[in-house]
Order: structure tokens, then C-alpha cells, then sequence
């Protein structure tokens, strides 16, 4: 058993105020995020292969997470000296230019990975630990969790797919829309099932359809992309 909290944080609750040391100097969470937005992204170990090229693209997509408005902070369960030393074999294999765009939470005492529910029973470091999962967490400008994953140290995640999910949630924190499968930014959204049929008219002017479908029921209405 790993020490996991039960009262871990979820969906719609304040993401913890939390202090750490990282490569960029101390932070207090909530000070750093600065009512932004904010992805926090944990890796089992430094000097793992799998967090290499995760670290690498994360990288690569900074200016990506930057024109959303979204500051990025990695983590990781060794020493801050560990995490500068491994940042240099990151840019060497990831073929990085520039300063290294985020910081990176040294957890030597694997508080955060306790607090944040992140510990993975079925991975364990070679002295028997529990390994820190790779956990994403998107936090809103409210200082509250809008999303998070959690994929086991073996399975390495895709940075295209949490911009396509931070799309979604930015666009559905501000229209009354939600964001069919596969959707990504322009495409058709879905009016929420709480709209009635007047309303969605007056929100979408560009047109809402409505698809029949055998139930008879009109639950299923898209509309284009609202600005
Ligand atoms: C990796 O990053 O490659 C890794 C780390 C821990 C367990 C498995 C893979």
C-alpha cells in the first residue's frame, strides 16, 4: 500500500496552497499561478527514460501552453541539484534551444505525491517505494481544479491531447457549449442539455440543428464554434 490521501483534491475544489523548492527558487502555488492558469504535470523519477521525452515535449509545446495563458510547473520526487543536472540530458535529447521554459517541484519527501493522490502501488522504485504516476492537473485563474489524469510510470502521456482538453476547458468555462469526442478547437460543440430551445437561439445566432434521432428526444444539438 502506498500512502495515498483519501481527502485528495477533486474536480471543482481549491487545488492546495502548497509550499515546494524548485529549479526557479521557492514557490507558494497559488502566488506562483497568480491567477493564471496552470498545469501541474508529475514524473516518477529524474533520469527515466519515458519522463526524458516528457519532459522534452512539454518543452517543445511551451509556447503552445503560453498562448493560452497556461504556466507550467513539472515535479518530480529527487533533489533540485538532480533536477538541473537532469534538465541538460532533456535539452540534449529533446534537441531544445533556449532557457528551459518551466520549473520543476524537487519532492524529496514525496509530500505532494502523498497530498495530491499520486503514488502508484503496482510501480516501486528499486529500494520498494511507491512510485510517483504521471499525474496532470489543470488549475483554473479560480485556483481550482478543472482537470486531472493519471496514467501509470509505464505509459507515457500525450501533450496534444491535454492542449486539446485545456481548449475545451477554456472555451466551456466561458459558453454555454460542451465539446463533443475527438473535438478539437473549431470544430462543431455541443449546446449544453440545460439550454432550453429559446435560449440556445439567442446564444448561438450562428444556428443550432437539432439531430433526430429514434428516442424522438432533441437532446442532440450542435452548434459552430462560438466566439
Ligand atoms: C520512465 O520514465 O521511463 C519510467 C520511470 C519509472 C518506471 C517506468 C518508466
Amino acid at each position: 500500500m502506498c500512502n495515498n490521501q483519501a481527502n485528495m483534491v477533486l474536480l471543482g475544489e481549491v487545488f492546495p496552497n502548497f509550499e515546494a523548492e524548485t529549479t526557479e527558487g521557492p514557490i507558494k502555488f497559488h502566488d506562483w499561478l497568480g491567477g493564471s492558469w496552470g498545469i501541474l504535470f508529475s514524473h516518477p523519477a529524474d533520469f527515466t527514460p519515458v519522463c526524458t521525452t516528457e519532459l522534452g515535449a512539454a518543452a517543445q509545446l511551451a509556447p503552445e501552453f503560453a498562448k493560452r495563458g497556461v504556466k507550467m510547473i513539472a515535479v518530480s520526487c529527487d533533489p533540485v541539484q538532480s533536477h538541473k543536472d537532469w534538465i541538460k540530458d532533456i535539452e540534449a535529447y529533446n534537441h531544445l534551444a533556449g532557457a528551459f521554459p518551466y520549473p520543476i517541484i524537487a519532492d524529496e519527501e514525496r509530500r505532494l505525491a502523498v497530498q495530491l493522490g499520486m503514488l502508484d502501488s503496482d510501480e516501486r522504485t528499486a529500494e520498494g517505494l511507491c512510485l510517483t504516476a504521471r499525474a496532470v492537473f489543470v488549475v483554473g485563474p479560480d485556483n481550482r481544479l478543472k482537470l486531472s489524469i493519471l496514467y501509470p510510470a509505464t505509459t507515457g502521456r500525450n501533450f496534444h491531447e491535454i492542449l486539446r482538453a485545456i481548449d475545451s476547458l477554456q472555451l466551456t468555462a466561458q459558453k454555454k457549449v460542451a465539446t463533443p469526442v475527438n473535438w478539437k478547437a473549431g470544430d462543431k460543440c455541443m449546446v449544453l442539455p440545460s439550454i432550453s430551445e429559446d435560449d440556445a437561439k439567442k446564444l448561438f445566432p450562428a444556428g443550432v440543428e437539432v439531430h433526430e434521432v429514434p428516442s424522438g428526444k432533441k437532446y442532440i444539438r450542435t452548434t459552430p464554434q462560438p466566439q
